[in-house]
């Protein structure tokens, strides 16, 4: 849990204090936090003078927008139609099987989260997967261990 002070005020004075400016104001803070608290986002609806709840709905149907705490490292795998034909299944057992969670789940040393995600632009090398905003893609079960294993080291 982060404290939001006056982060909230100084991205509202920058982006600008009305409804179309949502969005920029969220990423900056999920940016900086890594994700959204309920106090960040009651105090956004403030500045914009907009309900609580709007801000939330945005927040949740945006995946990038994460309303929970994430590791350090957060794996978003597409679990979107060419990804899933391309074997985004053998991925994710992978995934899970090196990083001991599941889908959704935080690993105990908050170093990585693994969620599923909508397509993320990358179908035509397919199956692919974020790490925070870096692609990784036409991925194969060992591809994607070394990958990991690599971010283990770090
Ligand atoms: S379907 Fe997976 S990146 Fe588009």
């Amino acid at each position: 849990m982060y404290q939001v002070g006056n982060l909230v005020k100084e991205l509202s004075d920058k982006h600008g204090h009305t409804r179309e400016n949502l969005i920029p104001i969220l990423q900056d803070i999920v940016h900086k936090y890594n994700y959204l608290t309920d106090e960040a986002m009651v105090e956004v609806a403030k500045e914009l003078d907009i309900s609580a709840a709007e801000v939330y709905g945005t927040a949740s149907f945006y995946t990038f927008l994460d309303t929970q705490e994430r590791g350090k490292y957060v794996i978003r795998i597409c679990k979107t139609i060419t990804c899933s034909m391309k074997g985004k299944s053998d991925i994710i057992h992978t995934l899970e099987d090196i990083l001991k969670i599941k889908v959704g789940e935080t690993t105990a040393d908050k170093q990585f989260s693994l969620i599923e995600t909508n397509c993320i632009g990358w179908c035509h090398k397919a199956p692919a997967i974020l790490i925070n905003d870096m692609p990784y893609t036409e991925l194969t079960p060992e591809k994607v261990s070394e990958i990991i294993k690599d971010y283990m080291k770090k």
